[in-house]
């Protein structure tokens, strides 16, 4: 397929993978498709402004005509939806975002995406739909029963529940990913890294939810568009891919190591009051897209992270520029009062 769509791909994640498939796939057409909410971000587009194949288009995907008008005139054959509200402290304080663009725009991309015949769907989804584990319990293979926890998880899973109506009532070529979290350059810093990292650049505080033993499994973001497009080319029709970093680390062990990485002592660390409903531990096990797709992460956290922090010590300005406006009135009224 030559000619792709990618909705969110102003985003971090998104942005991430249209690069990674520019470079990856000299033949092709990539449509990026964003409706530039808060979290996205044309500047981090900026260095495909001369690129031919790569086309971008502000809109949003609950927009039924414009989404249509958008897969025929650039005859579209794939679509990789990317666009959400993604963050869970922002769905706790207002779900009906989430539930418009996320369930709503999703549906609205799979019956446009029905009508004109659209060869090949991929939902990005997240492994927060399986909801939560003990320390005991073993890590979410695919079959794990969905048990999604927060306005968010239950947003994205109410979007997979479609995916998959879609393949079995129509039977459209649809497939879905579930990935842990992702970390590396572009994301918006409400985000846990990146918030770290800004805060430990300022001497700030870092506000750390609960006690701190909250476990994530963390990938770097290249991996997972890596994995994505494997799973675009080779998965199989109607099915899920569970992507994982197999590197599960706490809370405090994360934002110790950020410190440490910044050159900041743990003097930064503050506990704050935690976020409700706050899932204690993911865990993913990536071991059928191992076996059927043959991939598996190729960066280590310890390398990882490292180079993510070189790249936000390099790019302070893209950094300021999100952490001014709109996110620094978010930033004061989520931490006052925790
Ligand atoms: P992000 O918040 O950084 O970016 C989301 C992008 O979607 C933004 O560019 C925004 O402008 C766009 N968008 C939002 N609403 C839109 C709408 N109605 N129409 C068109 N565009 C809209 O998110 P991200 O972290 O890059 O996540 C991308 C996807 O990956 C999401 O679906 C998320 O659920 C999933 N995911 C994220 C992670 C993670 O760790 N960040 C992990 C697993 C899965
Ligand atoms: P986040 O990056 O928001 O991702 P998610 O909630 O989708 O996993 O948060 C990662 C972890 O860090 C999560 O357990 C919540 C915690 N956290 C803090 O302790 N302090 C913070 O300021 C933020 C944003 C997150």
């Amino acid at each position: 397929m030559k000619n792709i769509l990618v909705t969110g791909g102003a985003g971090f994640i998104g942005a991430n993978f249209v690069k990674y498939l520019l470079r990856k796939q000299r033949d092709i057409l990539v449509v990026n498709y964003d409706a530039l909410t808060y979290a996205g971000n044309l500047e981090s587009l900026s260095d495909l402004l001369e690129e031919k194949r790569h086309i971008f288009i502000h809109g949003d995907i609950r927009d039924q005509s414009k989404i249509e008008k958008t897969l025929v005139e650039n005859q579209i054959e794939g679509v990789i939806n990317f666009a959400a509200e993604s963050h869970v402290d922002r769905s706790i304080d207002n779900p009906g975002e989430f539930i418009q663009t996320n369930v709503v725009g999703t549906l609205n991309l799979l019956a446009t995406a029905r009508k004109l015949g659209i060869k090949r769907f991929l939902q990005i989804s997240t492994d927060e739909v399986y909801g939560s584990l003990s320390s005991e319990e073993a890590a979410f293979t695919e079959d794990t029963q969905i048990r999604p926890n927060s306005p968010y998880s239950a947003s994205k899973a109410s979007a997979d529940h479609l995916v998959r109506a879609y393949h079995h009532t129509f039977g459209m070529d649809t497939l879905i990913t579930r990935c842990s979290n992702n970390y590396g350059p572009l994301q918006f810093p409400e985000k846990m890294i990146p918030l770290c990292i800004n805060n430990a650049f300022c001497g700030k505080k870092i506000p750390v939810y609960g006690d701190g033993m909250q476990i994530r499994d963390w990938l770097y973001v290249e991996d997972h568009c890596e994995a994505i497009w494997k799973v675009f080319l080779k998965g199989k029709s109607g099915e899920v891919y569970n992507i994982g970093g197999d590197n599960q680390m706490t809370n405090i062990d994360l934002v110790r190591t950020i410190l440490k990485t910044c050159g900041r002592d743990d003097s930064l660390i503050s506990f704050v009051k935690d976020r409700p409903g706050h899932d204690r531990r993911y865990a993913i096990n990536f071991s059928k897209i191992k076996k059927e797709l043959d991939w598996k992460p190729k960066h280590d956290f310890a390398s990882g992270i490292v180079s993510t922090v070189k790249w936000y010590s390099e790019n302070r300005e893209w950094l300021d520029h999100l952490t001014s406006g709109e996110y620094k009135s978010y930033y004061e009224k989520m931490y006052s009062g925790r």
